[in-house]
C-alpha cells in the first residue's frame, strides 16, 4: 500500500467501482443451461477484496452463495500439484496428460481435442479438468473430499455443495460426456467417464460467497502459503505456475484481452465469478451473474479492470 492507500479510501473506491460495474451487467447474458443459473438475479454484484493480514474489504452481495463452477478447475488443479509435488511419477503423468497452453477456443470445445489427439491444451478448459479429475480419481483416496477439504481449509469454514447443481448438470452434461469419451478413445483416460464426471459435477456445484472466494485465493498471492494458517498449500514455483495458467488461460478465449484489461491472474466461473489474485498484496473475487458471449462475467471485468486499472494492480 502507498502511504495514503488506508483502508477508507479502498472501500470508498470499492463503492465507486460497483456502480460503475453493475450497470454494465445489463449487457450480459445468464448462463441458462440449468435452473440454478437460468433463475438467479441479474442485479446481484459482489466485490471484495482480503488482505495478507486478512482486513476484509466489501461491496454488495458479498456473502450470498453460488456454485464455483469453472473455478473449482483451480483448486481441482493445486490439489493435483500438491501429489505431483510429492512424486516424480505423477508430475510427468500430470503434464504429460494436458498442456499449459490457452486454447483460444470456447470453455468447451471438442474440436481442438480430436485434433491434438486427446490432449488438452490447458487445465482451465473443461477437456483439461477432466484429465486433472482422472489424475485425482487415481491418486487421492476420495477425490471430492480431498477437494472439498481443500476448499474447506482454504476458506476457513466449510463450504457447501448444492445437490439440485449436482442434479441439473448430471442431465445437461452431455459435452463433457463426449469430451471424456473422446479422450478415453486416445487413451488419455484411467477411470470410468462416469467416475471422472462424478468428480466434475461434484466440484462444479461447490457453493461459495464472495468474501469466501477472496480468502481462498490468498495462498496464490503469497507463493503459496495461505496466510491465514502458515501452510504452505504449494511451493513458491508451483504458486507462481498456478498463476501463470490462470493468467493465460483462465478465463477462456479472451485471456488475452483479461490479460490486457486487467493483468492479473483470473479465474471464471459460468455462475459469474471471478477469482483474482494481486500477487503480495490481495485475493479477490467479483460475482455478477450475466455473462459475456466468451462466458465471463461481463460486469465482473468491469469491476476488475476499474480496480487494477485505479490501483495500478496490473502485474505488468
Ligand atoms: O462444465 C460445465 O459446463 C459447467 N458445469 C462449468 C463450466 C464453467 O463454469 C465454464 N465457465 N465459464
Amino acid at each position: 500500500m502507498t502511504a495514503t492507500d488506508t483502508s477508507n479510501d479502498l472501500d470508498a473506491e470499492l463503492r465507486q467501482i460497483a456502480e460503475i460495474a453493475r450497470p454494465t451487467a445489463r449487457q450480459g447474458e445468464l448462463a441458462d443451461y440449468i435452473p440454478a443459473l437460468r433463475d438467479e438475479d441479474p442485479d446481484c454484484f459482489g466485490l471484495g477484496l482480503v488482505d495478507m493480514d486478512g482486513t476484509e474489504h466489501m461491496v454488495g452481495d458479498v456473502d450470498r452463495p453460488f456454485a464455483i463452477q469453472s473455478i473449482s478447475k483451480v483448486f481441482a488443479l493445486v490439489l493435483a500439484m500438491q501429489r505431483a509435488d510429492r512424486a516424480e511419477g505423477v508430475k510427468k503423468e500430470l503434464w504429460g496428460r494436458v498442456g499449459v497452453e490457452p486454447s483460444g477456443d470456447p470453455f468447451n470445445s471438442l474440436v481442438q481435442l480430436e485434433h491434438e489427439q486427446g490432449v488438452p491444451r490447458n487445465p482451465m478448459i473443461n477437456a483439461g479438468a477432466l484429465v486433472v479429475d482422472d489424475i485425482l480419481a487415481d491418486h487421492c483416496g476420495d477425490a471430492r473430499r480431498e477437494l472439498h477439504d481443500l476448499v474447506n481449509e482454504l476458506v476457513g469454514e466449510e463450504v457447501a455443495l448444492d445437490d439440485k447443481v449436482v442434479h441439473a448438470e448430471g442431465n445437461t452434461g452431455s459435452r463433457n460426456r463426449a469430451m471424456a469419451n473422446l479422450m478415453l478413445s486416445f487413451g488419455n483416460l484411467d477411470n470410468s467417464v462416469d467416475d471422472v464426471l462424478d468428480v466434475y459435477i461434484y466440484q462444479c456445484a461447490l457453493t461459495m460467497t464472495v468474501r469466501q472466494l477472496a480468502r481462498a485465493s490468498r495462498f496464490l498471492a503469497n507463493d503459496g502459503v495461505d496466510p491465514a494458517t502458515g501452510r504452505q498449500i504449494l511451493r513458491p514455483p508451483l504458486a507462481r505456475r498456478v498463476n501463470a495458467i490462470m493468467l493465460t488461460c483462465g478465463t477462456y478465449d479472451a485471456a488475452g484481452e483479461f490479460a490486457f484489461d486487467v493483468g492479473l491472474p483470473c479465474k471464471s466461473g459460468v455462475a459469474g465469478a471471478i477469482m483474482g489474485v494481486v500477487p503480495d498484496r490481495y485475493g479477490v473475487a467479483v460475482w455478477s451473474p450475466p455473462l459475456d458471449p466468451s462466458g465471463n462475467s461481463r460486469a465482473g471485468k468491469v469491476a476488475l479492470h476499474e480496480l487494477a486499472e485505479r490501483r495500478g494492480l496490473s502485474i505488468f
